[in-house]
């Protein structure tokens, strides 16, 4: 039988326990589903496509913000015993559910969306695979904005305005994006207090990531990419 401490409530809710049984190939998703599904009722919490392909089952589990759907209690579980609550830094809404808002919001403030340089009318824009900028975009593209490298950043914790490594990691692969219309304000919006300059390089959010990929390089990026376009008075 797993010990399972579960976070009810709100901000200042707690940990309430529960008693699960131990299941082959078990999943901390198949836990909680168990427990809102066999035991308690009211257990509010967020998955959909249970594949890793969403993003939206990320909590926290023994301290670290993970995917539950991808993650096997036998990897996490210590002397048959869980900890599971939402995920760190953002709001919480009930129980295991965050409210996303202030994630996207700063996708956004990063300057996250594409800004079409031409029309559907306009022949495609051609790319070389193997340019420096096609790779980093590569290198970066695959963020499936799960929150995990936000709720494992320390200085989302000391600066509730920090972008956050989501948000970078997109800018970066836009500012690489040669179709992008919007270079100069998307370089200008990651450049202040709150942008790419505040990160600690503590590489948080590269270790945690479970698509594997490295916000940290990206910030790092912007950080080259924001200083020279200064020493060319373009900010
Ligand atoms: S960079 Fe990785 S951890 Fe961060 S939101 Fe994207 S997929 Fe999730
Ligand atoms: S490397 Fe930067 S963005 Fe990533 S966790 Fe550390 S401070 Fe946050
Ligand atoms: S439920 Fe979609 S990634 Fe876990």
């Amino acid at each position: 039988m797993l010990q399972v401490m579960v976070w009810r409530g709100h901000a200042d809710g707690g940990f309430r326990r529960y008693d699960v049984p131990r299941e082959e190939s078990q999943t901390v998703l198949d836990v909680v589903t168990h427990i809102q599904r066999r035991i308690d009722s009211t257990l509010a919490y967020r998955y959909a496509c249970r594949v890793g392909m969403c993003g939206s089952c990320a909590m926290t589990v023994n301290g670290r913000a993970r995917w539950t759907c991808r993650t096997h209690v036998s990897e996490v579980a210590r002397d048959d015993r869980l900890e599971i609550g939402p995920l760190a830094h953002l709001p919480i809404v009930r129980d295991l559910v965050t409210d996303m808002s202030a994630f996207f919001e700063k996708l956004a403030k990063a300057k996250g969306q594409f800004q079409p340089t031409k029309t559907r009318r306009d022949d495609f824009a051609r790319i070389e695979p193997t340019s420096a900028p096609r790779r980093a975009i590569d290198a970066a593209i695959e963020c499936i904005g799960c929150g995990v490298c936000y709720a494992a950043c320390d200085v989302v914790a000391w600066n509730a305005e920090y972008l956050g490594p989501a948000a970078l990691n997109r800018a970066w692969t836009l500012v690489n994006d040669a179709r992008d219309a919007a270079r100069g304000e998307r370089l200008a919006a990651v450049a202040g207090d709150a942008g790419c300059h505040a990160c600690h390089t503590h590489e948080s959010c590269t270790e945690r990531c479970p698509k594997h990929l490295a916000p940290t390089a990206s910030i790092a990026g912007l950080k080259r990419a924001t200083v020279v376009a200064a020493l060319r008075g373009e900010l």
